[in-house]
């Protein structure tokens, strides 16, 4: 597996490669892709009766269940790429942190690891058992071919951390701060440890007809600038640039990052999430125009009546200006009782959208 060559060359009309990696490598595009955050969720019908014969972990376990959520959900609402059904946690059994998912609880990790010793005993050398999400991919990749992109994704060191800390979700991350603080040699040890997994589990995704990686810093808003700087950059960055040389593109995400965006951008990666709190042009001025950007409608605006979420979906298309670059997506995960048909409707508008070529001050 680890010779076979890799596909990097997009060729370069407007018809070849899908849309939506032409947009994540800043090329133009015909209109604007659009995929959301969670597409195959709970909100979804088809997602709730299969969730009714198997966990989640379950479904992430068998390619064919995996591959069908995967792709149910993209055709149910036509859009652009489609994100491999999985979830972040799943590196962590490897190295030797069995999870759960409790109702109504999220994830919970059994022995967060809090101490030097438990971070020297996390292993890197079974990254090979989530070879599961690589085979899901080869399904989806097979089905769609180069109509739409697919996305495989991984949890971003700092976010990782948190959870392996933590022992699951957090509102104060005293846990991972004071790791950070108190034994910056242990954190970083845990880090390296992630990066060694996380590489090759990209790998692994990429070598399976993952045409993007999206990388998720979810928890990475709690950080301040200066310790996003000092404890979470190098680590970002040094994932960041190792997936780029397996020759795919990178979506670096993050939420309540309006204060971060310009350091996220220096990690190199091709797109940035934006969250929806920032208009997308300020986000998209913060990450530098050299970037793509990807976002970033509020997932709530979901419930509005529809000529708000029209509005608001306007706005964010106008703030992008037709420049080359934005993918149109949530700033957020769709939320579960959201209303599938205006997840569709959002999609029937981004499709239709025409900027007009008088409000456009962009010169190309
Ligand atoms: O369509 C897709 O987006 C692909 C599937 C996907 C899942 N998790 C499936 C899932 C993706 C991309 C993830 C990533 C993920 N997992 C993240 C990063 C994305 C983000 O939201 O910032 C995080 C933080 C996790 C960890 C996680 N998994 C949490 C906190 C939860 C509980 C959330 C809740 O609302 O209960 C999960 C569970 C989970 N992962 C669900 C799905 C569809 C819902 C639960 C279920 O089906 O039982």
């Amino acid at each position: 597996m680890e010779s076979q060559p890799l596909i990097t060359a997009v060729p370069d009309t407007i018809l070849d490669g899908s849309r939506f990696v032409r947009a994540c490598l800043r090329r133009p595009v015909d209109r604007t892709p659009v995929w959301f955050l969670r597409q195959a969720g709970r909100y979804m019908q088809e997602y709730r009766d299969i969730r009714k014969h198997h966990t989640l972990v379950e479904i992430c376990k068998q390619p064919d269940i995996a591959a069908e959520v995967t792709i149910t959900a993209a055709e149910k609402l036509g859009v652009d790429a489609a994100i491999i059904f999985a979830d972040l946690l799943l590196p962590l059994e490897p190295m030797g942190l069995p999870f759960e998912f409790m109702a109504g609880e999220g994830p919970v990790v059994h022995h967060p690891v809090r101490t030097a010793e438990a971070v020297r005993a996390l292993r890197t050398d079974r990254a090979d058992e989530l070879g599961y999400v690589a085979r899901a991919i080869q399904k989806v990749a097979a089905h769609f071919r180069d109509h739409l992109g697919i996305i495989g994704f991984c949890g971003a060191p700092f976010t990782l951390a948190s959870y392996m800390i933590e022992g699951g979700g957090s509102r104060n991350y005293i846990h991972t701060k004071q790791m950070m603080y108190r034994d910056p040699l242990t954190w970083r040890l845990l880090l390296d440890k992630l990066i060694t997994v996380l590489e090759q589990y990209c790998r692994l995704q990429v070598l399976a007809g993952a045409d993007v990686i999206q990388i998720f810093d979810s928890w990475v808003g709690a950080l301040s600038l200066t310790d996003y700087r000092e404890y979470a950059f190098d680590a970002s960055k040094r994932l960041v640039r190792s997936v780029q040389a397996m020759g795919v593109p990178v979506i670096y995400f993050g939420v309540e990052t309006a204060g971060l965006l310009t350091e996220m951008a220096a990690t190199g990666a091709d797109v940035i999430g934006l969250d929806w709190r920032q208009p997308l042009d300020e986000g998209w001025k913060a990450v530098g125009h050299g970037h793509a950007v990807q976002g970033n409608l509020d997932p709530i605006t979901l419930f509005a009546p529809l000529e708000v979420l029209e509005r608001r979906v306007h706005e964010i298309l106008r703030a992008a200006n037709g420049r080359p670059g934005h993918i149109f997506n949530l700033g957020h995960g769709i939320v579960p009782t959201t209303p599938v048909e205006n997840v569709q409707a959002v999609v029937k508008m981004v499709r239709e959208f025409q900027l007009n070529i008088e409000e456009t001050s962009i010169i190309f």
